[in-house]
């Protein structure tokens, strides 16, 4: 075809769009080595300044799905319905969501990360279950969600090669917050991962990616437009991570909570997202006709019982001990605690999300980086948030943690303490969800 890189780079910086021929060349290029990474740096930051309209967006989507691997849903009846999240703090909707949608007929092929920083990742949570493989040649995993809907692996083989290549650049050329690229890089991992259609959870506040609700949304427009672009319906909810979601942050903590949320006994935070989500997952699916019938049947799967058979199922699946969801105690247990507590009376108004994954972090619940070791029964439990009331002396959290981080105990315990801003008046209510993004618009909620 006889394209130059240079002069592509020229045609982005000087604000005209590439064709899908010249951004398959510059990602073909750039994952075989015949482009080098001061080009494709360039390129990343001529984007950064002119941005890329909605066509482009999608070409560089899928030129970048097809750098890899792509796992072939087929061989699954029904429509499959994939699941993301921008990441945040004690984050449990996808443990979860996967048996509750699976228990009303929705198959769930998920493939999943592990945590990094101050967010975690669902195959650490589900590995804090004695047993439970994550692992599982392609094969298994479409017979096991045809037989029981459902099934977790992680995320392996090469998916996406040129995003781990193009990611790895933009980390160390100021190229990262981009909306466009951003959104090719999460869409082009969930396209390639074989979904038809995708439930985006994008995470606004202080404990998410994207601080400010407007930023979530346009990320949110722009993974929307990229989903109809390439004919795989999308659909992104805008929830609150201006504070941790439930109580349990930390991997076992957070098995245990997603487990009391499946039998009914979750904090209202989470189940309500999860509703959310889970409504939006079967309407796609062709499940429910409605927002209000779909909810119905997810809770109606929680109150007769079917959602928490289906987590047993899929962990004895998966060589899991499903005895660990009636004990809880067969779960990592931590052999320390320490009670964090208030020393005023007044209420919650605010807690700092991401303070207090990192302090999740440092009891070892959480990766500093890629290669640092986890503690599966590590974490923080919060006894009050964000508009409870509070008296001197109560507790306002409880670590987690082993023998190994208990010189870190004190300072992380003082850390949580001066998360929580206590003040004498009343809060006003706190938002969950913001808004619905769908290719008809964004609809505020809040
Ligand atoms: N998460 C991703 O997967 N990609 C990005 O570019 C940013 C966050
Ligand atoms: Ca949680």
């Amino acid at each position: 075809m006889g394209l130059r890189t240079v002069d592509l780079i020229q045609k982005k910086r000087d604000g005209h769009p590439l064709t899908a021929d010249e951004i398959t060349y510059l990602i073909q290029g750039y994952v075989s080595g015949s482009i080098p990474d001061y080009q494709l740096a360039a390129w990343a930051m001529a984007v950064y300044f002119q941005g890329m309209n909605a066509e482009e967006t999608a070409h560089l989507t899928m030129a970048m799905a097809a750098s890899g691997d792509q796992i072939d849903l087929t061989a699954i009846e029904g429509i499959k319905v994939d699941k993301h999240s921008t990441g945040g703090v004690g984050d449990t909707t996808t443990l979860v969501l996967v048996p509750l949608v699976a228990a009303v007929g929705v198959p769930v092929a998920k493939m999943s990360g592990r945590g990094l920083g101050h967010t975690g990742g669902t195959i650490d949570k589900l590995e804090s279950i004695p047993g439970f493989t994550v692992e599982q040649p392609q094969e298994r995993f479409l017979e096991q969600i045809n037989r029981i809907g459902a099934a977790v692996i992680s995320q392996s083989g090469d998916i996406t090669p040129a995003d781990k290549k193009l990611y790895a650049l933009r980390d160390v050329t100021g190229t990262v917050e981009s909306i466009p690229l951003i959104a090719s890089s999460i869409m082009s991992k969930k396209i390639a991962s074989g979904a038809d259609a995708m439930v985006l959870d994008v995470k606004t506040g202080h404990g998410a990616f994207m601080k400010s609700l407007d930023d979530a949304i346009a990320l949110a427009e722009a993974m929307v437009a990229i989903g109809t672009q390439v004919g795989r319906e999308t659909v992104a909810i805008i929830s609150d991570m201006e504070q941790p979601l439930g109580r349990a942050i930390g991997n076992a903590l957070e098995m245990r909570e997603a487990i009391e949320t499946l039998q009914g006994n979750g904090p209202a935070d989470l189940l309500e997202l999860c509703l959310k989500l889970g409504a939006h997952m079967m309407q796609l699916s062709g499940r429910a006709a409605t927002e209000r019938d779909a909810r119905a049947k997810l809770e109606e799967a929680i109150r007769d019982g079917h959602a928490l058979a289906k987590l047993k199922e899929l962990i004895a699946a998966q060589g899991g001990n499903p005895d660990a969801v009636d004990k809880p105690e067969l779960l990592s247990v931590a052999e320390n605690q320490l009670t964090v507590k208030a020393d005023r009376s007044g209420y919650v108004h605010s807690m700092a999300a991401e303070e207090v994954g990192i302090a999740a972090m440092l009891l070892g619940a959480g990766r500093a980086t890629k290669e640092s070791e986890i503690d599966l029964a590590a974490g923080i439990v919060l006894e009050k948030k964000p508009g409870d009331r509070v008296e001197t002396g109560d507790t306002l959290a409880v670590l987690h943690y082993s023998e190994s981080a208990s010189s870190e105990a004190d300072s992380v315990a003082s850390r949580v303490h001066s998360a929580y801003d206590i003040r004498g008046e009343q809060p006003a209510k706190g938002h969950l969800i913001y808004a619905v993004v769908t290719k008809d618009g964004v609809r505020k909620l809040a």
